[in-house]
């Protein structure tokens, strides 16, 4: 079982002929959601967690609990598990969009993982709103074994989207694993430091990114926590710094995050100049 599962989720990362279809999509959901209040929206920016994971408990727990029910044995016209199917219908909107929005950063092996994993979840979607109309012409045995097919397709959609974040580590915070040392750390001189030009210096190994502002310094961590892009080549914008790879916008006073995809604060450094030799230690 487990091999063939691993062979399957291989063919997918490798199946480059998805990416004719993958690409273009993303590229215009990424489009549309690319104003600052819709990406926070969507990537749960507002939150300080990402939406994505929290929005797909509710269609999953409703349909989950009408299939329970179903399966004890209401072979007669059910309002409960029609209202179920209903409230997953309705709640799967932005839990759809989050995901979109989120696969829509995404490029290669991720995408392609992405892309069949919502072709799952679609037709989830699909079995369910077909359910929900024969549930309400009272042809429950129909639609018993709609809702049945969506579950499985939402189990297919669960392992794919599971695979996505604990073994490609997508959505996981990128600074989580850098050691973050308490000691002041000499790593530059001040001379080196232009204004509002990053500048990435190593404490131990873990790269940071050094920004001289307005007569002051500050420091973050230079591993973008959304997907591990290099702040340290970003650009600064008035009291943030952009990365590169997706736009996230962190303040670089206190690493907030400003603007999705990311949806947790950069990790912070304190800076002190001593005999013109910059020092950082984690901000805790
Ligand atoms: S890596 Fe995606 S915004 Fe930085």
């Amino acid at each position: 079982m487990k091999k063939v599962l691993d062979d399957m989720i291989k063919a997918i990362e490798n199946f480059e002929e998805i990416d004719q279809v993958s690409t273009p999509l993303a590229k215009i959901i990424g489009k549309v959601t690319h104003p600052r209040l819709i990406k926070n929206a969507l990537s749960g920016t507002w939150l300080g967690h990402q939406f994505h994971p929290m929005a797909t408990d509710l269609p999953i727990g409703a349909w989950l609990s009408a299939g329970v029910i179903d399966l004890l044995g209401s072979q007669t016209p059910n309002p409960t598990t029609r209202k179920l199917v209903g409230i997953g219908i309705l709640a799967a909107i932005p839990a759809a969009a989050s995901g979109a929005s989120d696969w829509s950063d995404t490029v290669g092996p991720d995408q392609r993982v992405g892309y069949v994993h919502a072709l799952a979840n679609s037709t989830a979607l699909s079995l369910q709103i077909l359910s929900y109309l024969k549930r309400r012409h009272g042809k429950q045995k129909s639609a018993v074994v709609l809702s049945t097919a969506a579950l499985a397709a939402v189990g297919v959609a669960g392992y794919l989207g599971g695979h996505l974040t604990l073994r490609r580590g997508m959505g996981v915070d990128h600074s989580v694993f850098q050691n973050r040392t308490e000691e002041w750390t000499k790593v530059t001189t001040s001379s080196e430091l232009k204004n509002d030009k990053p500048l990435e210096v190593n404490v131990g190994e873990t790269p940071v990114v050094l920004i001289s502002h307005n007569d002051l310094i500050y420091a973050l961590s230079s591993t973008c926590v959304h997907a591990g892009g290099p702040l340290a080549e970003g650009e600064v914008k008035g009291d943030r710094i952009v990365c590169p790879w997706h736009g996230s916008q962190f303040r670089i006073s206190n690493g907030q995050v400003v603007r999705g995809p990311a949806s947790v604060s950069q990790p912070c450094w304190e800076v002190r100049v001593v005999d013109k030799h910059i020092e950082v230690r984690a901000k805790l």
